[in-house]
C-alpha cells in the first residue's frame, strides 16, 4: 500500500466535554494510521479555559502558530461557566474567535441532515423533518462579531453604553455568496441567502451584492432572498424548502443552532470552517462540533461523540483529499446508529444505551 505524505493535525480539545469528544476522535486518526497507511502526525494543545488555567490567556502564541502550520485543526470546545466572570477580552471563546479571524476562515459550513434513525429524536414531527438536508453557510470573520468600534463606555447620568458595529463590505459578501453558489451546484441547487434587508442598510447591500453575483456568474442556480426573521419560523414550519441557506455571522449563528435542534440532537452535528485556497492548493480549516462545551455534563462519559467524529469527516473530505476515508467513517457511523447505538442525548426506547467510549469503539468497529 502506498504511504500517504505525512499530514499534520492539531487536536484542540478545549473544555467541558471537549476532551472527552476529541479522544474519540483520536482514536479514529491512530485507526485510519495502522490500517490504513495513512500517516497523520497529530498533536494536542490546550485552548479555551484549560489554556487559562495553565497559562492565563485562551490562546498561546505557540498553539496559534501550531494551528496556522497543521493541515486541519479539530477542536472540542471552548467556555464554561468557571470562565464565565472574566472580563471579556480573556474569555475562553476570544480563543476560537482569534483562530477564525486570524486564520481567515470566513466560510463556516453547518450541514442539519435529519438521520432516518433518528427521526423520533426530533421534537418536531417525523413527516417535517424526516429526510431533512440543509446546509447552512456561515459567512465567519465579519459583520458585528468583529465590526469596530465596539465596547462599553460611560455616558451622562451614570449610565453606560454598549456599543457593536455590523458592517459588511461588497468583497466579503460575495466571497462568502460565491461559497454558497460552488456548494449548491453539487447539491439542489438552490439558494435561501438571509438578511434583515426591511431595516438594516448592511442587509440591503447584502441582498444586492448576492443577487448581483449570481446574475453575472450564477444563472442556473436558485437563489431565494428571505428575511432572517421569516427563515427562523420557516425552518420550524417547513424546514424541507431549504437546500443551502446563506447568512453573516450573527444569523447563521442563530439559525444553525435553531437547524440543528430539528435533526434531534446538537450532539451529531458538525462544522467546517474554511478559508481560501493558498498558490500551493492548500486550505486553511478548522473543524468543531456546533454543540458546546456542555459543562452540565462533562466527565461523566455520556456525551455523544458523533457531531466530533463527523467534523473529522469533513476534515477527510475538504482538507485532506481522502474522500473515500470519510465515506467509509460516515457510513461507520450510520451502522451504528442502524444497530440501535445511542448515547443518552439521542436515547429513545427500545434502544441500548451507550457511553461517549463504548459509541467510539462501536465506531472504529465497523471501519474495519
Ligand atoms: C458557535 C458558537 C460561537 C459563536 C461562540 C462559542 C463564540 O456559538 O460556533 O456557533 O458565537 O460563533
Ligand atoms: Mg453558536
Amino acid at each position: 500500500m502506498n504511504k500517504l505524505k505525512s499530514r499534520k493535525i492539531l487536536l484542540l480539545p478545549g473544555d467541558g466535554i471537549g476532551p472527552e469528544v476529541v479522544r474519540e476522535v483520536k482514536k479514529i486518526i491512530e485507526w485510519f494510521n495502522k490500517n490504513k497507511s495513512l500517516d497523520f502526525s497529530f498533536e494536542e494543545e490546550l485552548i479555551g479555559g484549560a489554556s487559562i488555567d495553565a497559562n492565563k490567556i485562551p490562546i498561546t502564541d505557540e498553539v496559534f502558530y501550531k494551528s496556522l502550520e497543521s493541515d486541519a485543526v479539530i477542536l472540542g470546545a471552548c467556555g464554561g461557566p468557571k470562565w464565565d466572570n472574566l472580563e471579556f477580552s480573556k474569555r475562553p471563546e476570544r480563543a476560537l474567535l482569534k483562530l477564525r479571524k486570524e486564520l481567515k476562515l470566513f466560510a463556516n459550513l453547518r450541514p442539519a441532515i435529519c438521520f432516518k434513525q433518528l427521526v423520533d429524536s426530533s421534537s418536531l414531527k417525523p413527516e417535517i423533518v424526516s429526510g431533512l438536508d440543509i446546509m447552512i453557510v456561515r459567512e465567519l470573520t465579519g459583520g458585528i462579531y468583529f465590526g469596530e468600534p465596539r465596547g462599553i463606555e460611560p455616558i451622562e447620568n451614570n449610565q453606560r453604553r454598549g456599543i457593536n458595529t455590523h458592517s459588511y463590505t461588497t468583497s466579503e459578501i460575495q466571497r462568502i455568496a460565491r461559497v454558497a453558489f460552488d456548494l449548491a451546484k453539487k447539491r439542489k441547487n438552490k439558494v435561501t441567502s438571509c438578511e434583515k434587508s426591511n431595516v438594516m442598510e448592511a442587509g440591503v447591500l447584502w441582498r444586492e451584492e448576492v443577487q448581483a453575483l449570481k446574475d453575472k456568474e450564477y444563472k442556473k442556480v436558485e437563489l431565494n432572498h428571505m428575511l432572517a426573521d421569516n427563515c427562523a419560523m420557516q425552518l420550524l414550519r417547513n424546514p424541507k424548502q431549504f437546500d443551502i441557506i446563506l447568512a453573516d455571522n450573527l444569523f447563521g449563528d442563530m439559525l444553525s443552532d435553531e437547524a440543528a435542534m430539528l435533526t434531534g440532537s446538537l450532539g451529531l452535528l458538525p462544522s467546517a470552517s474554511l478559508g481560501s485556497r493558498d498558490k500551493k492548493g492548500k486550505i486553511r480549516s478548522l473543524y468543531e462540533p456546533v454543540h458546546g462545551s456542555a459543562p452540565d455534563i462533562a466527565g461523566k462519559n455520556i456525551a455523544n461523540p458523533i457531531a466530533t467524529i463527523l467534523s473529522l469527516s469533513m476534515a477527510l473530505r475538504y482538507s485532506l483529499d481522502l474522500a473515500k476515508e470519510a465515506d467509509l467513517l460516515d457510513v461507520s457511523v450510520q451502522k451504528v446508529l442502524d444497530e440501535g447505538l445511542r448515547t443518552k442525548d439521542i436515547m429513545s426506547v427500545g434502544k441500548k444505551e451507550v457511553t461517549t467510549t463504548d459509541m467510539g469503539d462501536a465506531i472504529i468497529s465497523k471501519l474495519k
